[in-house]
């Protein structure tokens, strides 16, 4: 992909991966971008780097504008191996006057590449630097979603180069958001915050608060992944916003793993009675259905309903490994019910409600557990758990 430019002299130089299918347990079906951007002013900046599979497409664009070597500074504003895992071959060829970088910058580039020679010039929140006509201002913005992640905002150009905030897993020849669908990008957006940002939920909303403060004049928002806004930076900033508070809709997952379909069985007359009391349901069968993509409507779900048939005295693997995900991403304010078939031990139910309670669901109800094949009389009972979750869910959303 060929350089764009985004504003005068600002240049999207960064690389598509095509080919991209898992980001560490993420599923990225639309593979990705890494979005690197170059400033050619006084002195010429580049913001970020790309990652190292891709050096020779970040040199390419580089050179359709520049001689590499010519360029003055280097801005960090992450530290993940996607964005810097290039940064000691440019900073080798480039031989910057600077790289800058947050305090946490620092430490975690010394941490992954042991250069303790490089010129390195800590920046911290409301500290700027003049590239000559341009200005960079930077916003420190720690567990979004490294200790050491920053934004750098061009004020003259109203432009903020924001690093993972914001972004999406898409590979696109597009480089804007209103060269695509919107409701497809903005799925997009949703999957990407809920499978990164959304342990630091309560980070977004201090930063949106701060940036509502500084009253930040925003035209266009360029994040390290994906499509830049440019006609909606407004409708992401709203977005975040939504999610990062995490309300609930009247929306339910059920969710489930099933050894000889009793569990399933379960699971379906669940949903028959969410949906008789008037819940938009949606079902989860994890033969089918992978973890990222479950998260993604775990956003805004206002109740989980958790299946899983027993196997070995615990729950199903693809079970135990979904919950340990979210766990792991803090999803909150939810309601929550267990339910499986078992043999002769049964353990899963219990299972999944220690993981629902550790993670603060409020769960409604012990869980059902039906021997072997669940009989009319225990598929009655699940229909009245259906009913019992939705009618929670109404008085709770
Ligand atoms: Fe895109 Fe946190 O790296």
């Amino acid at each position: 992909m060929p350089p764009v430019e985004l504003l005068k002299d600002i240049y999207w130089v960064g690389a598509i991966d095509w080919n991209l299918r898992d980001f560490h347990g993420y599923s990225v079906d639309r593979g990705t971008s890494y979005n690197a951007f170059l400033v050619m002013d006084d002195k010429i900046t580049l913001f970020d780097t790309v990652k190292k599979d891709f050096k020779g497409d970040l040199l390419k664009n580089i050179r359709k504008i520049i001689d590499p070597t010519k360029i003055d500074y280097l801005v960090v504003n992450h530290v993940e191996m996607d964005h810097s895992s290039l940064v000691p071959e440019i900073a080798g060829l480039v031989q910057p006057e600077k790289i800058f970088c947050s305090e946490m910058g620092k430490k975690n580039l010394l941490a992954h590449f042991h250069t303790e020679n490089w010129p390195y010039e800590v920046v911290k929140t409301g500290d700027s630097i003049s590239l000559g006509k341009r200005t960079v201002q930077f916003m420190e913005t720690r567990m979004l979603h490294w200790p050491d992640s920053m934004f750098s905002y061009i004020p003259g150009d109203r432009l903020l180069i924001s690093s993972d905030a914001f972004g999406q897993h898409m590979a696109t020849t597009e480089r804007f958001d209103d060269e695509v669908d919107l409701s497809l990008l903005l799925g997009h957006a949703a999957k990407y915050y809920a499978n990164i940002i959304l342990p630091y939920s309560h980070l977004v909303q201090k930063l949106l608060a701060q940036v509502k403060e500084i009253n930040l004049a925003v035209d266009m928002i360029a994040p390290d992944h994906g499509l830049i806004w440019r006609k909606n930076p407004g409708k992401i900033l709203e977005c975040y916003d939504e999610w990062s508070q995490q309300k609930s809709k009247l929306k339910a997952l059920v969710i489930y793993d099933t050894m000889w379909h009793s569990t399933e069985m379960m699971a379906q007359a669940i949903m028959e009675g969410l949906v008789e009391e008037g819940v938009s349901t949606q079902s989860f069968d994890l033969a089918v259905n992978h973890r990222s993509d479950i998260i993604t409507e775990v956003l805004d779900a206002g109740a989980l309903i958790i299946g899983s048939s027993t196997l070995n005295n615990g729950m199903l693997p693809r079970m135990a490994d979904l919950l340990h995900y979210m766990r792991g991403l803090r999803p909150a304010n939810k309601i929550g019910a267990a339910f499986g078939s078992y043999g002769w031990s049964g353990e899963a139910v219990k299972l999944i409600n220690t993981i629902m309670e550790e993670m603060k669901f409020r769960v409604l109800d012990p869980g059902i557990r039906v021997p072997y094949v669940p009989t009319e009389d225990d598929l009655q009972k699940c229909v009245d758990l259906g009913r019992k979750v939705a009618k929670a869910l109404h008085e709770h959303v």
